[in-house]
């Protein structure tokens, strides 16, 4: 569990920052989403609503047209009270059949009846801010569209919990006056387009809200299981980077104590051979103040111009490092100088470089005077060793000449001393 902590603690701001992000861009998604699923839930009922408008719009002005149609007095068509002014209002024909007058209205109150008994339970109301008949009274939300009529809109619909507790997709379109409404409803003091009132058309929509709540439902789990995997995502991608981080300072460190415990001089060049930057080692080395001094210095400055055998340093310096840039093994020896004047020889290895896409060049330089000196004595040595040797050899001669003297001068007087005795 520490570890978790400790790991969490350690990851890097940015992630945190990407992982707010994310939580925002799943919540614009979802808001975006529902809202056109919302919206568009309901466009086939408007659609049908809206046809169903229209189409009354057109029998009412067929009927206005005619001033009104005469129709049979049955049970449920009864003579229209608010029409009692009108002289014809019931007719008889000549073979003694009673007729009443229907005016729009009332037709439009029949077709709405109609529609309730149809098996869609759709319900057409005809109403006004103004009503002649006390039951074409507008319900709420009719009342505030109609108010929105008035200022010049011409059609609204919205979801709305009607009367009878149930969910109704609600589509009401407007009535201008026209010229064959004025017959009847002139007194009222209507003019030519005037709103006149309009008729609502509701839709039951319980199986389309369910719908649209299953689909609501199946768009969350789905951003949720997006966002979820998102955070997943991110968040190993988070630790694995913060990891690759962290290896990454390592190594660096680890450099950075190579680079300035080093010996030896180790030096960034550019591709032209200008020093752009070096370790301690190298400042002490050619005895500069510090790395600033150094910098404004190029390789062949840090040579005498004169190599010891006889090659001017630019031409060697230029050479070698066109061999290095075609990454050919590059390892030779020169005298170097230090800023004071003095030269010492050196080891020195030339090699390309990229970093960060460009192409750079790295000298490391060693120092090799103890070397030579050492290598010096012991070439004095060997001669010594090898007048020694020659010295031993010609004692050792002598000697054997002097022993091979002495046995022929003992030869000679045992010789001398056998005659003697014979
Ligand atoms: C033949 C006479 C007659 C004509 C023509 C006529 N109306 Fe009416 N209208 C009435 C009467 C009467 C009522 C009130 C009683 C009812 O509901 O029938 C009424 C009611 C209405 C209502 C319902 C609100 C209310 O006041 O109760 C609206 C809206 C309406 N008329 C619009 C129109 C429009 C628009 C036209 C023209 C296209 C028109 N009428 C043509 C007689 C007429």
């Amino acid at each position: 569990m520490k570890k978790l902590m400790d790991m969490i603690a350690g990851i890097y701001s940015g992630l945190w920052l990407l992982l707010l992000a994310w939580v925002l861009i799943a919540a614009a998604s979802l808001t975006w989403n529902m809202k056109e699923l919302y919206e568009h839930s309901m466009d086939e009922v408007k659609v049908n609503a809206k046809a169903l408008f229209s189409q009354e719009l057109i029998f009412r002005r067929w009927n206005a047209g005619h001033g009104g149609v005469y129709v049979p007095i049955t049970e449920t068509t009864q003579p229209n009270p608010y029409l009692s002014h009108i002289p014809e209002r019931d007719v008889t024909t000549t073979t003694g059949k009673k007729l009443t007058l229907i005016n729009p209205a009332y037709m439009s109150r029949q077709l709405h009846e109609l529609m309730l008994e149809d098996a869609g339970g759709r319900r057409g109301h005809i109403t006004s801010l103004k009503p002649i008949r006390a039951e074409n009274k507008a319900d709420a939300w009719e009342t505030s569209v109609l108010k929105t009529f008035e200022a010049g809109k011409s059609e609204a619909f919205s979801r709305e919990k009607m009367a009878d507790g149930k969910e109704y997709f609600r589509f009401m379109g407007r009535l201008l006056v026209e010229q064959s409404c004025l017959k009847c409803h002139a007194t009222q003091g209507y003019k030519l387009g005037d709103v006149r009132g309009g008729i609502s058309i509701s839709v039951p929509v319980e199986a389309e809200v369910a719908l649209l709540e299953h689909k609501e439902r199946a768009l969350f789990i789905g951003h949720a299981l997006l966002w979820g995997l998102g955070w997943v995502v991110l968040f190993i991608g988070g630790v694995k980077h913060t990891e690759a981080k962290a290896e990454r300072r390592r190594v660096n460190e680890t450099f950075r104590t190579l680079y300035s415990s080093s010996r030896d001089a180790i030096m960034i060049l550019s591709t032209e051979g200008l020093l752009i930057s070096g370790n301690q080692a190298s400042i002490t080395m050619y005895g500069c103040r510090d790395e600033a001094e150094l910098v404004t210095m190029s390789l062949p400055g840090l040579c005498p111009e004169i190599q010891p055998d006889g090659r001017k340093s630019v031409e060697i310096e230029q050479e070698k490092r066109q061999q290095a840039l075609r990454d050919e093994v590059n390892f030779f020896e020169c005298v170097h100088r230090r800023v004071d004047g003095t030269v010492f020889p050196t080891e020195v290895m030339l090699t390309r470089m990229e970093v960060d896409g460009k192409t750079l060049l790295q000298a490391s330089v060693r120092d090799i005077s103890e070397r030579r000196l050492a290598e010096e004595s012991l070439k004095d040595r060997l001669t010594e060793l090898e007048r020694f040797h020659a010295a031993t050899i010609e004692r050792e001669f002598r000697i054997k000449q002097l022993r091979d003297e002495i046995a022929a001068l003992k030869a000679a007087s045992r010789l001398g001393d056998s005659h003697e005795t014979d």
